[in-house]
Formats: structure tokens, C-alpha cells, sequence
């Protein structure tokens, strides 16, 4: 493999350094061109941009591979725990039993969050969205541990084991109490006895009267799904953690960014978007076919949800995994005859043979089939994205370490191609038309 590559511009030909990751990705390291040359790169969407190196996750979305600290997620998802890999993304090996139980002891300990808070819940009009509140109540965490959030990198990061417990424990009851807020229900405390999925359930759905004992699949099914979303290297939402972390900023503050980040339909939105195509397709009477007609016009507000991926150009790995345990946990997850089930199967289905998703190398991503988990499980609607950004959590946590901890770290700050007016004078109000 060459060392270098040449760029000719104008008169100059300039030797560009090439970079090679641990599983042989190849980069042109173009750090310089614009001293050397005066020119910029311009990669509208960044998909042919590396900007930052990392070791946390890799994905080859050719291949179809994603692993996370070089584990398989299938190996993952088959033997681990959310908790347990959220412990190796964030820390970078699987965790000892003696560093597991710590790290759990730590959760158990973090789950409760101060009761002040609970009066910010109430400034919320009744029917705010969760993931508002979710960011609201993540940044403003940060207020009471100010000598976590002190946005001094080297500081913060002496108490990194303490931040990342908290964020990862508390991003739940978080969840939860926005939830039972929206529904105007009393908060359920988190319970000591009970373990990570299985005590987020409870503060859901327990009620004064009756606590709520999920069932073993029910916890399972949402173990394995926040398990899938935990990391999935530079989207959207991790790249907007880092350009937040980049400029000094504390945990808090640069995980709420990433949960705004997430929010949209076409990144961490798409399980509820892919829920309401499905029903207003059901609604319709439609069973799929009109819909993959309409899918196929290019315009953005008739996108096949849960379909596409900037990065795979094969079958989402998380996917397939969904879409298996889904299937065999369909009787104990009580769905028979589900016709919403019956379209996405028949949507997929439909997709994976036509010219137009085939030709651009459209599969299902992670969220074609989540949110019919979620349903399945029991979480409302608008609580999807809420569920993905727990899930996320590791992945940022372990994202905004890999900046704060870089001594060569810049800040992220890219430059454009500006296209507006060129110079021109002031006008006098009474000279306008
Ligand atoms: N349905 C129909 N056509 C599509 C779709 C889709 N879901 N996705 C892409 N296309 C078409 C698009 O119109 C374009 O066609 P053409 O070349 O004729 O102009 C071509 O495929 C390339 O699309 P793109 O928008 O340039 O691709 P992108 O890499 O910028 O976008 C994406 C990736 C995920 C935003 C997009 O595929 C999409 O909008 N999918 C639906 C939303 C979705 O499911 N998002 C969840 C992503 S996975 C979870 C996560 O990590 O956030």
C-alpha cells in the first residue's frame, strides 16, 4: 500500500500522508491542504470524512459487520448483558466479575434522583415529548454535581468512573418519571433488589396498587434491544457528543446535545416513524403495496422508515438480530395476528425484490422492527427514542472520553463553501424596495 497520495492542484503537487486503521481502513490524512494550497475538502454530510480517530467501535458496512471494542454483537447479543457490554464500551474490556459487581453496585447506588428535580418535571406542560424532557433533565443534572460538570476535561475526567455511573443509572429514572409525568401518575423510586431492565419497568409501570413483575422475555427482549443500540461509531448524534465535547464541555451537557442529536426521524426517530407508517398504512387499508410504490418516488416525506443507512450497504446486523429474537419471542411477548407485523413482513419482504431498493442498496436498518418490540414490551409510542437514547448512553459516554482524554485534541470546528451574496453596501431603509 502507497505511504502517500499525490494531489495535483494548479502547480502544485502535494504528497498526501495515508492513514490505515486497525482493520485497514484507508484515509488521506488532507490536515494540511489548506496551509499548503489555500483549498478546502467539501463532503456535504460527511460520508467520506474520518473525523476523529476512535477505538471504540468498528462497522463495515459492506460487510455487514459491527463490533463493538472488536467484539462481535453477535457474540454480544448472544452472551452479554446491556450492562455488561455498556461497561466494555465504556471502558474498553469486559469487565472482571469483581469490576462487574462494582460497576452495578455503582448503578444501584446512582438510581434514585434528588427530589427537587421532580418540580422541574412539573414546569413541563402536560404532553412535552419525553426526548425534550429527557435532554432538559440530562443537562440539567449537571447543577447538582458541579464538581463533575466543572467543563475542565482533565478534572472531570478524575471523576469519570463516578459521572459515567451516574449518567448511565439515573438516565433511566430520567426516562421513566418523564414518562409517568406525561401521564400525570405517580413517580415509582427505583428499587435496590431489582436489575437494570427489570427496575426501568417497574418505575414505568408499577402503580401504588399493584407493583408491575416483568416478565423474563419482556426483560430480555429490552436487555437485547438497548444491548443493539449501545454504540454505532460516528452518526449523527455521537458525532454531535464530540463536536459538544470538543469545546471543553462536561458529560452532562455533551450527552443531552446528543439526545436533540438523536431525535430526528431519520436518525434515532425512525422506530416511531416507522410505527406510524405502519399503521397509517394498516389505517388505509393498504397491506404495503401502494406504500412501496410511493416509497419509490424519491420525495423525503415518503421514505420507506426503517429502510437505508448512510453506512450499510447490506443488511444491518442489529436488524437481523431483532428481527430473530422478535420472531421467537413473539408468543411470550403475547403478539398473534399483529397486522402491523403482517405489513412490515410483507413491506420488507417487497423491498428486498424490487430494482429500486435493491440498486441502491436499501435494507432494513435496527428501527424497521424495534419499535415493534417496544410496542410488544409495553412502551408507548412516544417513548421510542427515549428507549434508544438509553441505549446510546455507553456509546456517548465512551465517545466524549476519547476527546476529553486526547492531550492533541482540537476543536471541532469545520469550514464551508460559502455560496450567500458578495460584498456589498449598507442600504438606508428609505433606498429598499
Ligand atoms: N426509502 C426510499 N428511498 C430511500 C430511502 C428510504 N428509506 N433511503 C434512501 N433512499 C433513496 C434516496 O431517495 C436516494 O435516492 P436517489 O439516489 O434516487 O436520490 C438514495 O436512496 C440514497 O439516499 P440518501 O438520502 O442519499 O442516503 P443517506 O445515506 O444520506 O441517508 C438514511 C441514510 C438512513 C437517512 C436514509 O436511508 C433514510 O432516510 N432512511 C429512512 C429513515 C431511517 O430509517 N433512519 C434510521 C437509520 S438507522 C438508525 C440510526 O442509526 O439512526
Amino acid at each position: 500500500m502507497p505511504s502517500t497520495a499525490t494531489l495535483k492542484l494548479e502547480n502544485k503537487e502535494l504528497h498526501l500522508p495515508i492513514i490505515t486503521g486497525t482493520e485497514g481502513e484507508k484515509a488521506v490524512d488532507i490536515r494540511n491542504l489548506r496551509n499548503e494550497t489555500g483549498y478546502v475538502c467539501y463532503d456535504d454530510g460527511f460520508g467520506n470524512t474520518a473525523s476523529c480517530e476512535s477505538a471504540v467501535t468498528f462497522i463495515d458496512g459492506e460487510a455487514g459487520i459491527l463490533r463493538y471494542r472488536g467484539y462481535p454483537i453477535e457474540q454480544l447479543a448472544e452472551h452479554s448483558s446491556f450492562i455488561e457490554t455498556a461497561y466494555l464500551i465504556i471502558n474498553g474490556e469486559l469487565p472482571t466479575p469483581a469490576q462487574r459487581k462494582r460497576f452495578s453496585q455503582l448503578l444501584t447506588e446512582n438510581a434514585p434522583i434528588h427530589s427537587s428535580t421532580e418540580h422541574l418535571y412539573e414546569g413541563f406542560p402536560w404532553d412535552a415529548h419525553p426526548m425534550a424532557i429527557l435532554s432538559a433533565m440530562l443537562n440539567s443534572l449537571g447543577c447538582y454535581y458541579p464538581h463533575l460538570a466543572t467543563n475542565d476535561h482533565q478534572r472531570d475526567l478524575q471523576n469519570f468512573e463516578e459521572t459515567a455511573a451516574i449518567i448511565i443509572s439515573k438516565v433511566r429514572t430520567i426516562a421513566a418519571y418523564s414518562y409517568r409525568a406525561s401521564r400525570g401518575l405517580p413517580y415509582n423510586y427505583p428499587r435496590r433488589d431489582l436489575p437494570y431492565c427489570e427496575n426501568f419497568l417497574h418505575m414505568m409501570f408499577s402503580t401504588p396498587f399493584e407493583p408491575y413483575i416483568a416478565l423474563p422475555e419482556v426483560a430480555q427482549a429490552l436487555n437485547l434491544f438497548l444491548l443493539l443500540h449501545a454504540d454505532h461509531e460516528q452518526n449523527c448524534s455521537t458525532s454531535t457528543v464530540r463536536t459538544v465535547a470538543s469545546s471543553g464541555a462536561n458529560l452532562f451537557a455533551s450527552t443531552a446535545a446528543g439526545v436533540c442529536a438523536l431525535w430526528g426521524p431519520l436518525h434515532g426517530g425512525a422506530n416511531m416513524a416507522v410505527l406510524e407508517m405502519l399503521k397509517s398504512i394498516h389505517a388505509e387499508g393498504d397491506d404495503g403495496t401502494k406504500f412501496i410504490q410511493l416509497a419509490k418516488s424519491g420525495k423525503a416525506d415518503k421514505r420507506l422508515m426503517g429502510f437505508g443507512h448512510r453506512v450499510y450497504k447490506h443488511y444491518d446486523p442489529r436488524a437481523k438480530i431483532i428481527k430473530e429474537s422478535f420472531y421467537s419471542a413473539l408468543g411470550s411477548l403475547g403478539i398473534k395476528n399483529d397486522p402491523l407485523l403482517d405489513i412490515a413482513m410483507r413491506l420488507e419482504d417487497a423491498a428486498l425484490k424490487d430494482d429500486y431498493f435493491l440498486a441502491r442498496k436499501l435494507y432494513p436498518n435496527v428501527d424497521f422492527y424495534s419499535g415493534l418490540i417496544m410496542r410488544a414490551i409495553g412502551i408507548p409510542e412516544n417513548m421510542f427514542t427515549v428507549m434508544f437514547a438509553i441505549g446510546r448512553m455507553p456509546g456517548w459516554i465512551a465517545n466524549w472520553k476519547e476527546v476529553a482524554s486526547n492531550p492533541k485534541g482540537r476543536i471541532y470546528r469545520p469550514r464551508q463553501i460559502y455560496v450567500g451574496a458578495t460584498k456589498r453596501d449598507y442600504v438606508p431603509p428609505h433606498q429598499r424596495r
